[in-house]
């Protein structure tokens, strides 16, 4: 199978974390989510995660030049040379140009970028459900994707936590964060012919399975 350099982009809630782990069970390749390293590093609070934090808890990106050099070292890695998926990377435009950067340095480049699509009232009717596991950050909704035994998750075992960015006002801020700043990434990567929209206001095993379909074509 060809290369494959995958990104996983949408708004906050519109299921990036949810379909990248169904992904990376099928692909069986690294998959990097900004968030969920850096919640991890806010947890064993090391540098990167006290950095981190004061932008997290308000809805706000942290800054370029403290992200691009955590992704970039895991791109340049040998778990990564069959390409990645990464979730919430890029995030801005200097981010998708560093990143550019990055895989033309090792004579790659990015193969597909997988919008899901949803509305703000969708993501603000999803985020108010979620519970995500304290270990490995993997995602549950208490009503439309709840886990066997409440509070408890299905794979490891480790308790589910609300977020705390997942509080109503700092919803709304991620929200106005992604229009103005993240947004921006769908033209861009319409510019290089690699984007496909996918309606990400369905059930989840329904936009699995349209991805799968998107991937498939890629990969023939
Ligand atoms: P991050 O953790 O990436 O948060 P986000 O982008 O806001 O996205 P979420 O994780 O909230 O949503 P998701 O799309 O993964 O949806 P999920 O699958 O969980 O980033 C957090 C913070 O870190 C940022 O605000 C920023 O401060 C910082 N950061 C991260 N990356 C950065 C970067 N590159 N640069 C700078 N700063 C960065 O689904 C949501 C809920 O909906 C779940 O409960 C799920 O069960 C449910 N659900 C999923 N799909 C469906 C469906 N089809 N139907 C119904 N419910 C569904
Ligand atoms: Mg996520």
């Amino acid at each position: 199978m060809p290369e494959l350099n995958l990104v996983l982009l949408g708004p906050p809630g519109s299921g990036k974390g949810t379909q990248g782990e169904r992904l990376n069970a099928d692909l069986h390749l690294p998959y990097y989510a900004t968030g969920d390293i850096l919640r991890g590093a806010v947890r064993d609070e090391t540098e990167l995660g006290k950095t981190a934090k004061q932008y997290m808890d308000n809805g706000e990106l942290v800054p370029d030049e403290v992200i691009v050099g955590v992704i970039a070292e895991r791109i340049d890695s040998e778990e990564a040379a069959e390409g990645f998926i990464l979730d919430g990377f890029p995030r801005t435009t200097p981010q998708a140009e560093a990143l550019d950067a990055k895989l033309a340095e090792l004579g790659r480049k990015v193969t597909s970028v997988l919008l899901i699509d949803v509305t703000d009232d969708e993501v603000v009717r999803r985020l108010g459900g979620r519970r995500t596991c304290e270990a490995e950050g993997h995602v549950y909704h208490v009503e439309f994707n709840p886990p066997k035994v409440a509070g408890i998750c299905d794979i490891d075992g480790s308790p589910l936590v609300v977020r705390d960015d997942d509080k109503p006002d700092v919803i709304r801020k991620r929200l106005s964060t992604y229009h103005e700043k993240t947004e921006p990434l769908v033209a861009y990567y319409e510019g290089t012919g690699v984007l496909t929209r996918v309606d990400g206001v369905r059930p989840p095993d329904e936009v699995t399975a349209e991805l799968r379909e998107v991937l498939a074509g890629i990969s023939a």
